[in-house]
């Protein structure tokens, strides 16, 4: 009998194909992620999970699946899974590290190049209409060379976002739960790293502690001229207090990737024109979306041929 695997979003066909040599797969395809009790009904006979960041993975999904053995994130984040509910229960959960820094972290620097050099404002002030004559003191950004990026988390994404900071002549600051020894970067408390930043990117993990870490007191240490970039997870910052700093002009522009309660915005945050909002679409280059579904289902297919996973998420409990 072949391993019954759930996979929850569309994924390319050399990869499919993979799975079905070796699985009985069952796909939803749709745009519209599986509902709570649609997931629960599909789950409940597999051996292996394949899903993403839209799916909530929570203690009724993995009580429901009985025969469940992996659950395979296609994503680094792996928020929308209760591990420890999971993991009580002898189910193996992994995640996509790696795979994804460096398209991470090219995207974050774009979102900085184009937060400070005010790129989409620009670009809808053309598309507008409102062009008509040049002017030497019109749209004028803040540039990068001699200015401090303070990182928040020092993990892989934040390192490879701080390399692309040094080719920029930029100071390199950062905050991490670890103690660590860098060449070129110095470790802050995360008060002082807010004080002194001229570009401030979270690169954190989501946990219960990191829930608006960014608060509406954190947002007013950070200087009027600073930006804010979160390539992180939302509910790491408080929307409304950022919406509410960046209308009152005490910061200077934020662009944010992931959002409180995606895919609904904060409705302040839509109307601002120093905000850049993207669609939580950090990692989202072909290679490295392909990268990170062959990651998942060779995890899922380790697991349910009894090998070791290749990226399994420590025991959090
Ligand atoms: C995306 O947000 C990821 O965690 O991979």
């Amino acid at each position: 009998m072949k391993p019954r695997v759930l996979v929850t979003g569309r994924i390319p066909e050399h990869v499919l194909a993979q799975l079905k040599a070796e699985c009985e797969v069952d796909s939803h395809t749709a745009d519209i992620p599986l509902s709570a009790t649609e997931l629960i009904d599909r789950v409940r006979d597999k051996h292996a999970l394949v899903c993403q960041i839209v799916d909530t993975v929570d203690e009724s999904v993995v009580a429901a699946a009985q025969e469940l053995k992996v659950i395979a994130n296609i994503a680094v984040g792996y928020d929308n899974i209760d591990v420890t509910a999971a993991q009580r229960r002898g189910i193996v959960v992994t995640n996509t590290p790696d795979v994804l820094t460096e398209a991470t972290a090219d995207y974050t620097f774009g979102l900085i190049l184009a937060i400070t050099r005010r790129i989409p404002e620009a670009e809808r002030f053309v598309r507008s209409g409102q062009w008509r004559v040049w002017k030497i003191d019109f749209m004028l950004g803040s540039e990068l060379r001699h200015k401090q990026l303070g990182i928040v988390g020092f993990g892989r994404i934040g390192r490879a976002v701080a390399a692309r900071a040094r080719a920029f002549n930029m100071r390199v600051a950062f905050t991490d739960a670890l103690k660590l020894e860098v060449e070129d970067a110095q470790q802050m408390a995360l008060d002082d790293l807010l004080r002194t930043s001229d570009v401030l990117s979270l690169h954190l993990t989501h946990s219960s502690a990191a829930v608006h870490l960014i608060d509406a007191e954190k947002l007013n240490l950070l200087k009027p001229s600073a930006y804010l970039v979160n390539m992180s997870r939302g509910g790491i910052v408080d929307d409304a207090a950022l919406a509410a700093k960046l209308r009152n002009g005490t910061l200077a522009g934020a662009a944010l990737d992931v959002y409180e309660n995606e895919p609904h915005i904060h409705p302040d945050l839509m109307t601002l024109e120093n905000v850049l909002l993207s669609p939580h679409i950090g990692s989202a280059s072909v290679e490295t979306r392909t990268r990170m579904i062959e990651m998942a289902v060779n995890n899922a297919l380790a697991v349910v041929q009894g090998k070791p996973p290749l990226t399994p998420i420590p025991r959090v409990a």
